[in-house]
């Protein structure tokens, strides 16, 4: 018989807490046995000491085992998923999903809504009129079955420990702590009942992980606990220095995510789309298959027909106009000579200030409202031409994202940035 006194005096004197307390530890803060404020302090010691591999894989199967498990077995057709750690710009689930359902695949993501300056997938969606996230377990499994894929909301049965404990962590300065993320994030993922997983882990200004070091550290814990788990899990690196593609917002997204699945994404939306969805058919097991081409799916119009099955069997109309916003604002490129930077972090948070994005969890986002990059770095500008447009529901929006943008934009008159690719390197299993 243990307490949360001892585990806490534990961890903090740097010791290892035994499987069995971890699981007692859950099964009692389920009963309101344990504090919320003697969970904060062990968040907080973990977030000092950490947790080993198998504290690790201990701590992710009691925060798996405080909800239900979906059972995704009647599909009929593989299961592979993906997760990003977040991102500027970064609409790649609208694109993948509907693409690897069209190779063969079926893709469920159970998402998240957005929270600060990375938007969310779901806040995206749901600008198409109709569009519905909130979804049963019974629904979300006949649109996988009809469209191949399905993009809803995490039901709250799924590792609710996830979501009292992130409540705690966000207000007690112990979200940045790699096993108390990779644990959160996999038993979400791994409840969600698919079979294979790929993380698309971003790094740069406009990422959670800043450093490469850090992000690497975190998709090698998650690939490892997905494995362990017996989900198939591999990450991607990538880059998030600059926003994707060249729309940030939600409606802008969506139409943004249509063009790319009619041919016309931009080079890196595209590169790291192809990249992930590569991963996810080799995990699959249908890489060679002759309906695996992700190319070959979106040029002959596969994968466009997927996302529009999905939209429609989710209530939503994919041919209804989008909203758009009552005001527009242009901002100029402040000299001539190639655009060498383009902030992801300032565009994201002027974007979030645009009212794309919410400060609370109980805000509501404006659809419309967003950012257009009409240049990104590697081009040649012009002083005075228009650089970004920046789309609003209200005009006083302007002065805060104006704000925010200050010193984000950089131009130089030495040539042309480096091109780097956007994916960065592979992480499979040690
Ligand atoms: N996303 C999550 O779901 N959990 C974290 O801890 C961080 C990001």
């Amino acid at each position: 018989m243990t307490d949360a006194v001892s585990l806490i005096r534990a961890k903090r004197d740097g010791q290892r807490l035994a499987d069995d307390d971890i699981r007692w530890l859950f099964e009692a803060y389920a009963r309101h046995e344990v504090a919320d404020e003697q969970m904060s302090a062990l968040l907080m010691a973990i977030y000092f000491r950490g947790l080993d591999r198998a504290e690790l894989r201990t701590w992710t199967a009691a925060m798996i085992a405080s909800g239900d498990r979906l059972d995704l077995s009647s599909v009929g057709r593989p299961t592979v998923d993906k997760h990003s750690t977040g991102g500027v710009g970064d609409k790649v689930s609208l694109i993948l999903a509907p693409l690897v359902a069209a190779c063969g695949a079926a893709v469920p993501q159970l998402s998240g809504r957005g929270l600060g300056h990375t938007g969310g997938t779901l806040d995206k969606l749901e600008s198409i009129p109709g569009f519905r996230s909130a979804l049963t377990p019974d629904e979300t499994l006949a649109v996988l079955a009809s469209a191949g894929c399905v993009i809803c909301a995490a039901g709250s049965g799924l590792a609710p420990a996830d979501r009292r404990l992130y409540a705690l962590r966000d207000v007690t300065g112990t979200v940045e702590s790699i096993p108390l993320i990779a644990s959160s994030i996999m038993s979400k993922k791994i409840a969600e009942g698919t079979s294979a997983l790929v993380l698309d882990v971003k790094v740069g200004s406009g990422a959670f992980m800043t450093s490469y070091e850090r992000a690497r550290e975190l998709a090698e814990t998650m690939v490892a606990l997905g494995e362990e788990h017996g989900v198939r899990t591999r990450a991607l690196l990538t880059r998030m220095d600059v926003p994707l593609g060249r729309a940030v917002g939600n409606a802008v997204e969506v139409e943004e995510s249509v063009q790319a699945l009619q041919g016309h994404g931009p080079g890196d939306l595209m590169e790291v789309t192809l990249a992930l969805a590569r991963q996810m058919l080799a995990l699959a097991g249908l890489a060679g298959d002759t309906a695996g081409d992700p190319a070959a799916a979106i040029a002959d119009g596969r994968a466009l027909a997927a996302y529009r099955a999905m939209v429609r069997a989710q209530g939503g109309d994919p041919d209804a106009p989008l909203p758009e916003a009552a005001y527009i604002q242009v901002l100029p490129a402040p000299a001539s000579g190639w655009l060498t930077g383009l902030d992801a972090l300032k565009v994201g948070i002027a974007a979030w200030r645009l009212g794309a994005g919410r400060a609370r969890k109980e805000d509501d986002v404006s659809a419309s409202a967003g950012i257009i990059c009409l240049a990104k770095p590697g081009e040649v500008v012009r002083a005075g031409q228009p650089l970004l447009e920046l789309r609003a529901d209200e005009p006083e929006r302007f002065g805060p994202a104006l704000a925010a943008l200050e010193g984000a934009i950089a131009v130089s008159d030495q040539g042309p940035p480096p091109a780097l690719s956007p994916v960065i390197s592979e992480v499979g299993p040690a």
